[in-house]
């Protein structure tokens, strides 16, 4: 998909297609008004008539309009202006595209970055307007013969800005946005492969892939006898019921100098987790594919940020590893003592993503980072506690917690902040060991959290727990690509007060 900037007139441009805004009650917005009065008032006369009258969700497309160079003119109504929020935004650019879909259309211009969102300046609207064109025209077809079949047409948007002052800022908002969006559909494409292609071994790959498009990313990958050596034996017991070997693998953007410390991202990258001797129920088992989608969104956020080439330094951590039964497999009650010197009786092995992240972060350590980001489909207690529209956050460090937060309003790929208080602790008292890896039913995101907590003493460190919100289920199952905009947005956030 192809994206660009222009400023000027509607009823000059020649297009397959322009994209025009309607607010209710029946309101022509500047773009409807330019058309209006080349065309002779047709559209105040469909307005008139009750063809439409601005409500969102609505749309209406027109052929030759007199007076335009346009072959078509698509009218999208966007409900009342003074109402218009980020949200109602959104809806009403993905509104558009889906429509567009409709069509034959291959190439549009869009005028509804006009409209007037309370509080967003221009370089967001562009900005979003490109990452949600691009989230919905995404499709996967790596394993479908016929990838052609069905292909949706758009390749080629022009969005546009009041004049040519603005031309700069849209062309950030563009570029930055194409860099997201890109990002998004590498996490998409990862997440959405199956186990047996998607391999920590795979993910080692792709991590190097991206070494080689970017000079700014280097990567080194840690095999099982290097781990060892480490200590790493609760990352280690996961694995051991598995025939794949795990990875663990580093990733390091440089984009500022090498003493500014950096923010460190680590991903859960849990192949395919079947629960291991804890075994899972058959029933919707395929989507643990998808529990490595914290390790992809660690992936997804560098290539971003790379793309952008910001002046900033971030670490990828991304501990690989399938969780399986087998005649080697962690029994439960096995003891393991953890790279950080803590032991932990593993009372249930499909509580498996805790285990591999806590030795993910005690390594951490050795970055020296300024904070530490843990992104994992942890609990499915957090799917019940928030569902699929926010992320979990819980945090050890307010002040993490609360750019988090903001930067998940500003990119529409919001968090909720969890209680991380030492009350829960006692849940996970264990009579052998340091302590047990789970702790019961109650609070079941705060309590792994908690596990997670007695290994970052030392950091500045939040969690997000994106097991409802890192994919869809149902008939339109499929990675969402979340929370890599928030990822994003934090770290660019940053880059700004630096
Ligand atoms: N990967 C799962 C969490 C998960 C489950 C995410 C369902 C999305 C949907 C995790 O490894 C897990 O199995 N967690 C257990 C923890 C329990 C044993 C304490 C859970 O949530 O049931
Ligand atoms: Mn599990
Ligand atoms: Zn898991």
């Amino acid at each position: 998909m192809e994206f660009s900037i222009k400023s000027g007139n509607p009823e000059k441009q020649r297009t397959a297609c322009l994209i025009i805004g309607i607010t209710e009650p029946r309101r022509l917005t500047a773009a409807a008004k330019a058309i209006d009065n080349i065309s002779k008032k047709h559209i105040s006369s469909l307005l008139r008539r009750g063809d439409i009258v601005g409500k969102a969700g609505q749309s209406l497309l027109l052929h030759n309009v007199p007076g335009t160079l346009a072959d078509r003119v698509l009218l999208i109504g966007c409900g009342r202006e003074r109402e218009l929020d980020e949200k109602q935004y959104r809806n009403i650019i993905n509104h558009s595209i889906t429509q567009l879909g409709q069509t034959s259309v291959v190439e549009a211009v869009s005028y509804l970055s006009e409209l007037n969102v309370k509080g967003r300046d221009h370089y967001w609207k562009i900005r979003q307007a490109v990452e949600i064109t691009s989230h919905n025209l995404y499709e996967f077809k790596e394993f479908k013969s016929n990838k052609k079949a069905a292909q949706k047409s758009l390749r080629k948007m022009t969005l546009t800005v009041p004049s040519r002052r603005e031309l700069p800022t849209g062309e950030r908002a563009i570029n930055h946005g194409r860099a997201i969006s890109n990002g998004i559909k590498l996490t998409r494409d990862l997440a959405n492969r199956p186990s047996n292609v998607c391999t920590p071994s795979h993910l080692a790959t792709q991590a190097q892939h991206l070494a080689k498009l970017f000079r700014s990313i280097k990567v080194k990958v840690l095999d099982e006898s290097s781990m060892k050596k480490l200590g790493m034996n609760s990352l280690l017991s996961v694995t051991q019921g598995s025939r794949e070997p795990a990875k663990l693998i580093t990733l390091e953007y440089k984009g500022n100098k090498k003493n500014i410390k950096p923010i460190v991202l680590v991903g859960k990258g849990v192949t395919f987790d079947t629960g291991g001797i804890s075994i899972k129920p058959a029933n919707a088992m395929d989507e643990m594919k998808y529990d490595m989608c914290g390790a992809a969104s660690v992936l997804g956020t560098l290539s971003a940020i790379a793309e952008m080439g910001l002046p900033i330094n971030v670490t990828g951590v991304i501990p690989a590893v399938e969780n399986m039964p087998g005649g080697n497999a962690t029994n439960p009650g096995d003891i393991f003592t953890s790279m950080s010197g803590q032991t932990i009786e593993v009372l249930n092995t499909d509580a498996e993503g805790r285990l591999i992240l806590c030795d993910a972060l005690t390594y951490s350590e050795k970055f020296n980072p300024a904070v530490v980001i843990d992104i994992a489909t942890l609990t499915g207690a957090c799917v019940i506690a928030l569902g699929k529209h926010a992320t979990g956050l819980l945090s050890n460090h307010n002040p993490l917690a609360k750019d988090l937060i903001n930067a998940g309003q500003t990119s529409g790929d919001r968090a909720w902040q969890l209680p991380l208080w030492d009350d829960y602790e006692k849940q996970l008292d264990s009579p052998f060991a340091d302590m047990a890896n789970i702790g019961g039913r109650e609070a079941g995101t705060i309590t792994a959290a908690c596990f997670l907590s007695k290994f970052t003493k030392k950091l500045n460190w939040a969690h997000l727990d994106i097991a409802g919100t890192a994919w869809s289920s149902g008939k339109n199952k499929g990675a969402t690509g979340r929370p890599v905009s928030l990822l994003t947005q934090y770290i660019l956030d940053k880059c700004k007060t630096h």
